[in-house]
């Protein structure tokens, strides 16, 4: 069966086909970036980003569609990101998928985003054992979920500031490095001393398990003045590097030490932050001294994209077949909310 797949949470419009069923694969993907778009600005600007999502959709899908040699008439379901994301992108690629399934009377299932995050990397690895503790860790989130099937998880941990990518996006923008400031830091790592400068970690007051980055933020942003630093040189590059591992240790030692109590039998690691080369390196030695099976998704499904979508749509039509999904009232959510915190089903 193929699946269209359909993403406009953010700043990436994104469409893939997938055939699923007997066959399990990736048939096509046409993916529109927008980097470029927000770069000046440092970080996203909604309007910008709904409007190219407007601009781009149409042409995303006919393109996915002839790289996999098909016609509308050969999908059997549509699958597309209901929330959470940017209100403003999300109802475009919702628009058009309601406007697909209407003129061809096809399904539609709706798809959380984080829960999308999840399911990527079994786009490569077909069993992965429950219990699982997921950390999804991007731009817009940073958030432990202890899954004890597909559809039934809850939440252990997430950020009470900014997501991990946020604080980096951020630092980048303070120095104008660029945007986004995630793969910059990831390229600049080599150069730099990653234990020239040393971060505490964060303690919530109340004691709680939830993550806290903007500490990381303001103690470099600190240093870097009280040094006189400027982009460009060995001190700059040895306070990123440390700054990057230091983000890296915060996120590894809490990960670890909730797999550990709630002993889980697999660990997934995925968004736009898992495709770090430096996370998934320690991430791996960490995981295989305990012997605990890590699940990365293929680096170009750690970003957003439809993939995982179209995979996900798969998986809740064929898991609750009775739902109804000719039912076009759905609306987008900007806000995880219970979806994300009881069942993101
Ligand atoms: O999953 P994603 O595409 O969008 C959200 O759902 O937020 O994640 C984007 C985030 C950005 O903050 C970006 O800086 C970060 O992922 N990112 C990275 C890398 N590639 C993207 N962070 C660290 N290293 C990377 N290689
Ligand atoms: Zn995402």
């Amino acid at each position: 069966m193929y699946i269209l797949g359909i993403e406009s949470s953010c700043d990436e419009t994104a469409v893939a086909v997938v055939e699923r069923g007997e066959a399990n694969a990736v048939r096509s993907e046409a993916i529109k970036s927008q980097d470029e778009l927000h770069a000046p600005y440092g970080g996203i600007v909604p309007e910008i980003a709904a409007r190219t999502h407007y601009e781009v959709i149409d042409l995303l899908c006919r393109q996915a569609l002839q790289q996999a040699g098909l016609g509308i008439k050969d999908i059997e379901v549509l699958a597309v990101t209901l929330g959470p994301g940017l209100v403003g992108s999300l109802l475009i690629g919702l628009a058009f998928a309601k406007g697909l399934a209407m003129a061809h009377n096809l399904p539609l299932v709706a798809v959380d985003h984080i829960a999308a995050h999840v399911e990527a990397p079994f786009i490569s690895h077909k069993h992965i054992a429950y219990p699982l503790l997921a950390l999804v860790v991007s731009g817009g989130h940073t958030t432990l979920f202890h899954q004890e099937s597909k559809f039934s998880g809850s939440v252990v941990a997430k950020t009470r500031d900014d997501a991990a990518g946020e604080v980096m996006d951020k630092v980048a923008k303070h120095f104008g490095l660029g945007y986004p400031g995630g793969p910059l830091l990831d390229a600049l790592y080599e150069k730099g001393d990653a234990d020239r400068f040393r971060f505490s970690q964060p303690r919530m007051s109340d004691g709680g398990d939830d993550f806290s980055f903007s500490g990381y933020k303001s103690a470099l942003l600190r240093r870097a003045q009280e040094l006189n630093m400027a982009p460009g040189g060995q001190d700059f590059h040895d306070l990123l590097a440390s700054f990057l591992n230091a983000l890296v240790g915060y996120l590894l030692d809490k990960t670890l030490a909730a797999a550990a109590r709630l002993n889980v039998r697999s660990l997934i690691v995925s968004g736009g932050v898992s495709r770090n080369a430096l996370l998934r390196r320690r991430f791996a030695d960490a995981c295989a001294a305990r012997e605990l099976p890590l699940y990365l998704p293929e680096p170009r499904y750690c970003t957003d994209n439809a993939a995982m979508i179209a995979w996900l749509g798969y998986e809740k039509y064929a898991a609750y077949p009775n739902l109804n999904y000719y039912d076009l009232y759905l609306n987008s959510y900007s806000r995880a909310s219970f979806r994300e915190s009881k069942r993101h089903r």
